[in-house]
């Protein structure tokens, strides 16, 4: 297990519940951790992807009346984790010590989350979720060949809008950023009142300004909300941190207009925006984001990235992180 506290003992996304219902049982990788996720009794379950007996993956065997069966000596486990048949001996009754390890799961948000620890937090609040004057759809998941808090820092970083997404989220004519307010207090960060030119923020066709609000609610969660004339739009971006430099991420949309506009439209601009972002994420050097900030350079129009450096630090964060 990797030796960062604050990961391991935090939710992770790890896959859409329709995945795992729908395949019963899967492999997932978290935090260097092989993970198997099955499916059992109408509920998701993560365990460490390993059969006690000869070390093979549980995830290669096969799932039947809510067991596990090892793909390798047909050891059957419970949905406990426990060993309760092993077909080589089928009188004897396995020892206790044939348990797989087991992981907390909670589905959220249409998400399995896994704390490969004991978590110290809950998953974060999405405080649209709950208001039925959003509509909420979920894109992704985004595969980055990159570090997770070098991809929350793309998407708290507003100064590349007009470059990477221009005519999308930004128009380059309209490069400069105000000077915004950032807080950072023990629930992460939040910035406000950043005011960003966008050709086209709310399906009205008409270019205006719209005032965007950063939260950053975990290392690898965060959220905004942008305010436009009287359309709003949040997003819940949430990685899974599979090894140092590899991710995938997730994110809700809620919007309280555009309630005909189908959900594979907007779908599809969100993969097209994110697919900008992907090779400028995947190109960043060094890999693993700096905490020390004289490694890059840092101006007035980066204090949100500023403040998620620090606040990492101040977390003690060093998966992911340089
Ligand atoms: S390795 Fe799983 S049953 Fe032998
Ligand atoms: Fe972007």
């Amino acid at each position: 297990m990797i030796n960062d506290p604050v990961l391991v003992n935090d939710w992770h996304p790890v896959a859409t519940v329709a995945e795992l219902q729908a395949k019963q049982l899967m492999s997932a990788r978290l935090l260097d951790e092989e993970i198997v996720l099955w499916w059992a009794n109408g509920r998701s379950l993560a365990w460490q992807d390993l059969c006690i007996h000869r070390g093979t993956k549980l995830s290669l065997g096969r799932v039947a009346e809510n067991q596990l069966h090892c793909p390798y000596h047909g050891w059957v486990y419970d949905e406990s984790g426990q060993c309760i048949h092993i077909p080589a001996h089928p009188d004897q009754v396995p020892p206790a010590k044939a348990r797989a390890k087991t992981y907390q799961i909670k589905e959220q948000y249409g998400l399995v989350w896994v704390c490969l620890g004991e978590p110290a937090h809950d998953i974060p609040a999405f405080a649209e979720w709950d208001d039925a004057s959003y509509r909420k759809i979920m894109s992704g998941p985004y595969d980055y060949a990159a570090a997770a808090p070098r991809a929350i820092e793309n998407f708290l970083d507003v100064a590349h809008f007009p470059f990477v997404h221009a005519g999308y989220l930004g128009d380059p004519q309209h490069s400069e950023i105000n000077d915004y307010d950032v807080h950072t207090g023990p629930d992460g960060i939040v910035a406000e009142n950043i005011t960003v030119y966008q050709p086209n923020p709310d399906g009205t066709g008409e270019g205006k300004n719209v005032t965007y609000t950063y939260r950053v609610l975990r290392p690898f969660t965060a959220y905004f909300i942008k305010h436009g004339t009287s359309n709003s739009f949040a997003a819940l971006f949430t990685i899974a941190p599979i090894t140092e430099t590899a991710c995938r991420a997730w994110m809700w949309m809620a919007m309280n207009y555009g309630h005909d506009v189908p959900g594979d439209e907007i779908r599809a601009f969100q993969d097209e925006v994110t697919g900008q972002d992907v090779p400028i994420v995947q190109s960043q050097r060094p890999e693993l984001l700096p905490l020390d900030l004289q490694a890059e350079l840092h101006l007035r129009s980066d204090r949100t990235a500023i403040a998620y450096r620090q606040w990492l630090k101040i977390l003690g964060l060093t998966f992911g992180v340089a």
